[in-house]
């Protein structure tokens, strides 16, 4: 049985220590690979800063991360679709309630990955561009299609058009570059948000119109842009989006539904003290406030302009099979398929911050300073 190496964190409070690991068998279903790339994720770095208040059901220590790519190096029972040695992407699972298993978490040698949740790659993907895809991909696959989210025609290689449009907003981030890719390949039109910087980016993904969210007037130009086309809803990235995609939704003709990605307005990350570190600290209290307040007028928001509206973190469930099933369509169907033939791309870009699980920490204060139209990612 092969050693192991993995970047823990040994309680909320500590930083990252790297040191020996178990290395775990693949059950019924899963897969274990060998890591050779893992991409930093927003969670990865706000959930040990927060303690218990985000994804309580973790028990230190524990291994984090959601994106890896790498070698397929032992196959579980019953499944079929992979064999040693191929090349693979996969969405790790460890953080999830339903899995919670430091096994499954990407900061490691050795991963235990979900097979449906998991895809083969071209030998001309690097192992650092296909990591950047799994997490995002799959909560972009989630808030678009599930049956309790925007529940849009499922993608593929050949789309057949709908003649709806969708609203991203963010569609520069992690999330909106799959998404809108996702969306355009299922038939819908795309209309997104973005910095200017960012405009021809998010058009070669496929979106067909671009506004830049910083203008005040972006709101106005947005609805005129939806002007005799019927829209197919919209999906909130970014903080503040999921108020200002319901104005936009509720004065434009179709689903009046709103998918959630990021929290609520004047609640971000991005506004928590720099030095704020792992373990409970005082100062989150004023951003736990903050959010309660902005979470309830949100909602009443909602309510009195007919919006139905739903978190897609509420929706990305283990035990949600409306997810399990979505997942399947995605990594066993699609991604094989237009992956290899061109017509979806890796994105957005891997920014590589060093190689060695001893770099995972860097990766982390990366992708806290924020990015654009990138991914923070470390080979292995
Ligand atoms: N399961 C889940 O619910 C789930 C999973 C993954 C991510 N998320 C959430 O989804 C959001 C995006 O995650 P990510 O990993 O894709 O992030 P990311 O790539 O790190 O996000 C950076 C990008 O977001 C854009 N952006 C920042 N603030 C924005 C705003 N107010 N409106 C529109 N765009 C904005 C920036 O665009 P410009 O540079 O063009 O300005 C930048 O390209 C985060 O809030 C994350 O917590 C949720």
């Amino acid at each position: 049985m092969p050693t192991n190496t993995a970047a823990w964190f040994l309680t909320s409070q500590a930083p990252l220590v790297v040191k020996s690991a178990p290395y775990t068998r693949p059950r019924e279903g899963e897969i274990v690979i060998k890591n050779h790339a893992v991409a930093i994720n927003p969670i990865d770095w706000v959930t040990p800063i927060f303690g218990t208040f985000v994804l309580p059901w973790i028990k230190y220590p524990f291994i984090f991360g959601s994106d890896l790519a790498g070698e397929v190096v032992e196959v579980g029972k019953g499944v079929t679709r992979f064999s040693v040695g191929d090349r693979v992407l996969g969405h790790a699972s460890g953080m999830d309630s339903k899995r919670n298993s430091a096994a499954e978490g990407a900061f490691q040698e050795y991963t235990v990955v979900l097979a449906h949740m998991a895809a083969p790659i071209p030998n001309t993907l690097s192992y650092e561009n296909a990591a950047v895809l799994p997490l995002t991909l799959s909560t972009a696959a989630c808030g678009l299609f599930q049956k309790d989210q925007l529940a849009l025609q499922y993608p593929s290689v050949h789309p057949r058009p709908t003649g709806k449009t969708l609203l991203i907003w963010g569609g520069s981030s992690s999330l909106g570059s799959n998404a809108i890719q996702l969306a355009v390949a299922a038939g819908y039109e795309v209309i997104t948000t973005a910095s200017p910087r960012n405009f021809d980016y998010v058009k070669k993904l496929g979106a067909s119109q671009v506004f830049d969210y910083h203008n005040k007037t972006t709101v106005k130009e947005i609805i005129k842009a939806f002007n005799g086309k019927i829209c197919a809803g919209a999906l909130a990235i970014g903080a503040g989006s999921a108020e200002v995609c319901a104005d936009i939704v509720h004065a434009c003709n179709g689903n009046k539904f709103v998918s959630r990605a990021s929290l609520p307005q004047s609640v971000s990350f991005d506004a928590l003290p720099s030095d704020l570190r792992p373990g409970l600290d005082l100062r989150l209290l004023p951003f736990l406030f903050r959010f309660m307040v902005a979470n309830t007028s949100m909602q009443i928001k909602f309510r009195t302009k007919g919006i139905r509206s739903k978190s897609i973190s509420d929706s990305t469930s283990m035990d949600n099979e409306g997810y399990n099933e979505v997942c399947k369509v995605i990594y066993e169907d699609f991604l094989p398929q237009t992956l290899a033939s061109g017509h979806y791309v890796a994105a957005p870009e891997p920014v590589v911050v060093g190689k060695g699980l001893d770099h995972i920490q860097a990766g982390l204060d990366a992708q806290r300073q924020g990015v654009s139209a990138k991914k923070v990612v470390v080979s292995l």
